[in-house]
Order: structure tokens, then sequence, then C-alpha cells
């Protein structure tokens, strides 16, 4: 099978409108990407990772050397979806240049096929950068994680009237700038509508609304791997419950003696 590109993916909204809307979902792991990828037109390599696999408190601690760890296990792991990972807090935003080398190490060291990163307006002149260079951008804009020190928690953004037209001019930005798809998280439903309809590019939704050109969730998130989740998480199933409920049996059964079985041991011939 061969791997979709991103400018096929790019090509599926034209004249405003998505025929065939784009599948988002995060991976950090090889077997994950393998689990996933016949179902997904893009992997993301979230730096959500610092949360979900790594139990730290915001994605801001997140490195670049992480990342790239991830990354590469994730294109190991895959064969049909585009792989895109996020650039984590600090490794791009002082300029284009530094944007450029922390990117090109991510396309280099891993193989992945394009970068994530947060802010709009004034990423606009970064995204450009990159991709005159080669480096295709997914942007995102509403509730941007790496910025929870600035905005003071994960609420639903765009609730102003100020900060609706912020959201919609940010996304604009970078559709101008060559940004092949942003990301809207955690905005009222008229904002992500108004981006969707205001960009050329791909707009992908979460916490967005149905009529994005796409969705994306963290995996952890709709696989009901954890208790707290936000309101725009669908649980697809409960894999808490059964990794618990699996690993119960287990210490049973090894307490009891049972385990191992005669299935499970070997004898002299
Ligand atoms: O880090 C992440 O997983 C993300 C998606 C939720 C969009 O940025
Ligand atoms: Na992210």
């Amino acid at each position: 099978m061969k791997r979709l590109t991103i400018p096929a993916i790019r090509k599926r909204k034209q004249d405003g409108h998505t025929a065939e809307p784009v599948v988002m979902l995060t991976a950090y792991t090889a077997r994950q990407a393998q689990l996933l990828d016949p179902h997904c037109d893009i992997l993301l390599v979230g730096d959500s990772l610092g949360q979900v696999i790594y139990g730290l408190p915001s994605s801001v601690p997140v490195t670049l050397d992480m990342m790239i760890a991830h990354g590469a296990a994730v294109v190991r792991g895959s064969y049909h979806a585009v792989v895109v990972v996020d650039m984590p807090f600090g490794s791009y935003e002082a300029s284009p240049q530094q944007a450029f080398a922390s990117a090109s190490r991510v396309l280099k060291e891993t193989g992945a096929a394009g970068v994530k990163l947060e802010g709009g307006e004034a990423m606009a002149e970064t995204v450009a950068f990159l991709v005159a260079r080669g480096i295709p951008v997914i942007g995102h804009v509403g509730l941007t994680p790496q910025a929870v020190n600035v905005l003071g928690g994960y609420n639903a953004r765009g609730r102003s009237e100020a900060e609706a037209a912020k959201i919609v001019a940010d996304a604009r930005a970078l559709d101008a700038a060559g940004a092949f798809a942003v990301v809207v998280e955690g905005v009222v439903e008229p904002i992500a509508v108004a981006v969707t309809e205001a960009i050329g590019a791909i707009s992908i939704g979460i916490g967005g609304s149905a009529r994005c050109d796409g969705q994306v969730l963290v995996t952890e998130d709709m696989l009901g791997m954890f208790e707290r989740v936000p309101r725009f998480v669908k649980r697809y199933e409960n894999i808490a419950e059964t990794i618990a409920s699996a690993a119960q049996r287990y210490a049973e059964e090894v307490r009891a003696r049972t385990f191992p079985g005669p299935d499970q041991t070997y004898q002299p011939r």
C-alpha cells in the first residue's frame, strides 16, 4: 500500500467543500500506529504525549528529542497514513530559523512528512518560511495548550466577539502562509464553522464542529484510558477497565499459584 501524501489530502477541499472528511488520531508508539493506520488519513504524534505517556502536568516540558523518538516509532509502525509531528514548546517560536532547524531534524530523523505548530498570526512568517523550504505545516488555533500559562487553563475559546475575530484572523493568516491544514481546538461551534469557511486549507476540529473538514481526537481519550477528559471527547471504548480487570485477574492467579498453568509451562521431553 502506498502512503498517502499531504498534497492529496489538501486537494480534498475544493471550492470550500470537502467531499471526504479527513480522519486524524494521535499516535505515540509503533504498535498503536499499526492498529490505527488503516483507518486514518493522518497520524499526529501530538505533544499531548507529555501528559498521556509521561504524566507531565502540561505539554510545556515536552522536548524535541521526545517528539523525535516517538515520531520515528510511529513512522515505523505505519504504512498508509501521513505522519505529522508536533513541534514542542520552545523549539520553534524564537525565529523562522529556529523553527527550520527543529523541523528539519524532525523530518530527517523520523521520516514524518510534516510538522504541526501552535499559534496564528504570530507564526505566519515562520509557517511561510518552512513551507518555502520543503516542510509542510499544520497550524493550530483556538485553545492552544502550549499557551496554558498565558490562557490560564483549558477553557473553550471564542466566546467574546474580540476572541472570535482573533481566532478567525489567526486561521486566515496560517492559510495565507501556506499551512495545508489548521487544527481548530476548543472553540464554540460558530467559530469553527467561520474558520472552515474562511480558509482554503483543511480545518480539523477537536472540540470544534462536525462541519469542519476533518476531526482529530487524542487516541487514549477516545479509548477511555482516562477518567477526566474534556467535554469534546467521545469515548468509543473503556480500555482503562479492560486493563485494570486483566491486571486484577493476573494478580489473583499468581497469588493462588494457578498461573502459569500447564499450557504456559515447559516440561522436559
Ligand atoms: O497534542 C495533541 O495531541 C494535539 C491534538 C489534540 C490536536 O495537538
Ligand atoms: Na499538540
